[in-house]
């Protein structure tokens, strides 16, 4: 959607803050004996005394609130009774819904020990984000964040997920236009003053092609290697764009 009121804008800072608050809670829970479903528990709960709902869960039917991928998942992994274990990346994956708005986020979780390589993969995904923020603004082409984003992975000697990108949101999960993580020529659209989107870049220690698991959502890398997850939603304006999703 693009904002047109300062009703919109509130409402998306409302629903990004929710977003927000259940990723911090269930990121204080991420330790070694902790089930996936129990995290999802307590991202559930901040939902809901908040008064939102699962994005996911509303307009696609996702099992559970919250997507939550492990390791070689990249993402719309499926909370189970899965134990997380030292040296595990764990991706937390929240959208929700709140009078009509949405927010959507993702950050990865690593549980100690892990290799210096995973510690760079997640610092990766955080990087790539942030040098996409410094050409997410209006007048640029859709495809100047992709570039930022490719540019800054392949600096770091990983590869990225191309078949799932960025993407529109506020008034459901995946509005227009697609924000590749790639230079991609065909994302020629302008980024204009307003408009809300997700920048979201998924890095692999290996390939970055992916298959879907057996389960019918789950996203994992073809290679069985690591994935990282960082996500926001963010609005365009003419100078650095508004995170709605950011840490108060
Ligand atoms: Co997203």
């Amino acid at each position: 959607m693009s904002i047109e009121s300062q009703e919109d804008l509130d409402g998306l800072r409302e629903a990004g803050r929710i977003v927000r608050a259940a990723l911090e809670a269930m990121k204080q829970h991420v330790r070694p004996g902790i089930t996936t479903v129990e995290l999802n528990a307590i991202g559930a709960e901040v939902l809901q005394k908040k008064g939102a709902k699962s994005a996911p869960m509303l307009v696609y039917g996702f099992p559970r609130e919250i997507c939550i991928s492990l390791n070689e998942e990249v993402i719309h992994g499926i909370p189970s009774e899965r134990v997380v274990e030292p040296g595990d990346l764990v991706k937390l994956d929240v959208t929700i819904e709140k009078n009509g708005y949405m927010a959507d986020a993702a950050i990865t979780v690593a549980v100690e020990p892990v290799t210096e390589e995973q510690r760079d993969l997640v610092d990766c995904a955080e990087q790539a984000f942030l040098k996409a923020m410094q050409v997410a603004r209006a007048g640029n082409r859709v495809s100047h964040i992709g570039r930022a984003v490719e540019h800054e992975v392949r600096r770091w000697g990983f590869d990225i997920v191309r078949d799932y990108a960025g993407h529109g949101i506020g008034r459901s999960i995946h509005e227009e236009p697609s924000v590749p993580n790639y230079y991609d020529l065909r994302a020629r659209a302008r980024l204009t003053r307003g408009l809300v989107i997700t920048v979201e870049p998924m890095v692999t220690m290996g390939a970055g092609a992916v298959v879907q698991a057996a389960d019918g959502w789950t996203i994992e890398t073809a290679d069985g290697s690591m994935a990282a997850h960082y996500e926001q939603t963010i609005v365009i304006t003419k100078g650095q764009p508004i995170l709605l999703t950011a840490a108060a």
